[in-house]
């Protein structure tokens, strides 16, 4: 069957031009439409989602121009197992990544991928992750057919014809394959949200030599909106290590005191770990003179400048963000972002055509329809909405949008903070005393499961909460790290870790975390411009229960010692972890990580058995 197109030749570039027609040739799709960006697009194509079963367009009063799609119960989450990074030496990939010889992995592919779109409608999604023009944005094309991508990719990312005018005739751009993996016969109904159901079918491919992305049978989040995590994350990280630059799964920050001094901050934070949230932080009573300012949520593009500064830019245009626990209480600012205009993706539907989700701090409807289609009760005894359902909604509805978060030419960054989910040993917060002991922190950091991704459970190892998005070798990641650290010309952010997630005797979260997560921030920022004091741990150097503003806050100095006493067993059986750990990455680790670990080590044998701050101040 011939292939229709929408008549309209969007861009002379020779080489998009001929890759599209050998992709559709292979996957051969009914129909061609090159994505325009414009609103008009955008509601056709959410009218013919409606029309499709794929989206419930919602309640206009409620939540205007916005629509809610459940997706097929396998679909739910990105799949790590079945990811790969296919560069052409094993090494490359590190013991961290899937990996498949190049030549094996394309072949598997074609076959997967012939005919895959047949019946349905193959758009060509043009973008720019990053403000097009900025000397650190890149831009990529999406091959898609599914409707549900282009438009999550509209908001998440800046999309359409400028970035087409902006490609010009032979500009460079990443190649991004997706297909839900579907085909449909002629005469078949569609299902509301096709895809490939074995999750053993379903690949995320990456070619980081080749700079390329394949990803087949998912519709989900980071499987799916190819801009996010496989461009972003996984193919930028190749190239920033070639380029000197990072690519990073951060939020980013902006700090306002009441004096006016402005101190960027980018954070990382494993999925569903809190970006997000901190990210749109909101200061608690008695900080009312303190500014906090969204840059970004997730991913943070960090380049050297002339200067010296390492300026960030958020190459995402939204939020793709975990519903559940969001409320005007922990996330004020998210729950406004997502007030209109947006996606939602596994929620409950109210019978007044509105959204709900656990810890959404509203009461729970009487009767819904739950994110698998099913009548829904508070009492039947199942969540309404999947653990980890999502919002996609437009950065630029967040109240506290920072007004650089456009600047082409980034923000400057003074500090990193990493972070995980850990219920015990981890202070609240301590900084590293020096670069590579920093490196050191990030490198080592571990988080308990979430549901961000389908099949992890227990505590592991994340580091730089880029273990599932580093698109090579996971050692010569922290090699590059390291090296920033030699570079003269760089001025080094203060690196910091924190864990908002220590739990008390009683098996409860100690400290309030959200909003109170200011007064940490406060710490940091001041410990960035020299104007407080901090004692000396085993770990690093740590904030005195009277160095932290508490103001207004009811946290006993008993209750910080809970989430700040270190225990010596604990910190040697952690660095036997790390050894064992390192141990999976041979001669690649950096041998400054290994001095690192022995120098903790040390640290540890001299301290008492249980360190408190209280003691060493
Ligand atoms: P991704 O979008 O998956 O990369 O995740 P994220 O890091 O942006 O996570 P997000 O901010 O959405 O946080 C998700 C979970 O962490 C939710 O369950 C929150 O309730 C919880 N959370 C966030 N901040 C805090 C905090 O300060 N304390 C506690 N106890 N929980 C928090
Ligand atoms: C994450 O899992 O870190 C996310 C969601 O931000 S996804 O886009 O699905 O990767
Ligand atoms: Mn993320």
């Amino acid at each position: 069957m011939a292939i229709t197109h929408d008549g309209k030749t969007r861009t002379s570039n020779a080489k998009l031009l001929s890759w599209v027609d050998e992709v559709a040739a292979l996957t051969q799709p009914d129909h061609i439409v090159w994505c325009d960006g414009s609103e008009e697009e955008y509601d056709r194509l959410c009218a013919e989602m409606v029309a499709s079963g794929t989206f419930v367009k919602l309640n206009q009063e409620k939540r205007p121009n916005s629509y809610l799609a459940s997706s097929h119960p396998s679909d739910v989450a990105r799949v790590e197992d079945r990811t790969f990074i296919c560069s052409l030496n094993k090494e490359d990939a590190g013991p961290t990544n899937n990996w498949m010889p190049p030549d094996e992995m394309r072949a598997q592919l074609k076959e997967l991928m012939a005919g895959c779109m047949k019946g349905r409608t193959l758009y060509v999604i043009p973008f720019s992750m990053g403000p097009i023009g900025s000397p650190i944005a890149q831009i990529g094309i999406e091959l898609t057919d599914s409707a549900y991508v282009v438009v999550n990719m509209k908001i998440m990312t800046r999309m359409g014809q400028k970035v087409l005018d902006t490609l010009g005739s032979d500009g460079f751009f990443v190649p991004c394959v997706h297909s839900v993996g579907a085909p449909l016969e002629p005469g078949q109904k569609d299902v509301p949200w096709p895809c490939q159901p074995d999750i053993a079918k379903k690949a995320i491919v990456h070619f980081p030599e080749t700079r390329e992305i394949w990803s087949y049978g998912s519709g989900y989040g980071g499987n799916a909106l190819l801009g996010k995590k496989c461009l972003a994350l996984r193919i930028a990280s190749s190239m920033a290590r070639d380029e000197g630059w990072l690519a990073e799964h951060m939020l980013i920050l902006g700090l306002e005191s009441p004096e006016g001094q402005k101190t960027y901050v980018a954070a990382a934070f494993p999925s569903a770990c809190g970006k997000t949230n901190l990210a749109m932080i909101v200061p608690p009573k008695g900080f009312g003179n303190w500014k906090a300012l969204t840059v970004g949520d997730d991913i943070a593009w960090i380049k050297p400048t002339a200067d010296g500064t390492l300026r960030a830019i958020n190459p995402e245009a939204g939020f793709f963000g975990v519903a559940p626990g969001t409320s005007y209480d922990s996330n004020p600012m998210a729950m406004e972002s997502c007030k209109e205009n947006s996606i939602f993706t596994n929620v409950v539907l109210t019978d007044d055509g509105d959204v709900w989700w656990e810890g959404m701090g509203v009461a729970a409807p009487a009767h819904g329809i739950d994110w698998t289609g099913q009548d829904w009760t508070p009492d039947c005894g199942r969540p309404g909405a999947h653990p980890n359902s999502r919002f996609t909604a437009p950065a630029s509805q967040c109240p506290t949008i920072d007004p650089a978060w456009e600047d082409p030419a980034g923000v400057p960054i003074s500090a990193f903070i990493f972070g995980g989910r850990l219920s015990k040993t981890f202070p609240l917060v301590y900084q590293a005393f020096d670069w590579n002991h920093g490196v050191f922190m990030a490198a080592t950091m571990g988080s308990e499961a979430t549901a961000a991704a389908i099949g992890v459970t227990g505590i592991r190892r994340d580091p730089f909460a880029m273990l599932p998005f580093c698109g090579y070798n996971m050692a010569s990641y922290w090699g590059h790290w390291v090296n920033m650290g030699k570079r003269t010309d760089v001025k080094l952010p203060m690196i910091f870790r924190t864990n908002w997630f220590r739990k008390g005797p009683d098996g409860k979260f100690v400290w309030p975390g959200y909003g109170q997560n200011m007064r940490v921030l406060k710490w940091i920022v001041e410990r960035v411009n020299g104007k407080v004091g901090a004692v000396e741990s085993s770990f690093g150097l740590m904030p005195r229960y009277e160095d932290l503003d508490l103001e207004g806050l009811d946290f006993s100095k008993a209750q910080f010692e809970t989430i700040t006493s270190i225990s010596r067993a604990e910190t040697i059986n952690e660095i036997e972890e790390i050894k064992t750990f390192f141990a999976k990455f041979g001669a690649q680790l950096p041998p400054e990580l290994e001095k690192q670990r022995q120098e903790f080590g040390a640290r540890a044998e001299k301290a008492p058995e249980v360190w408190t701050v209280a003691a060493a101040a």
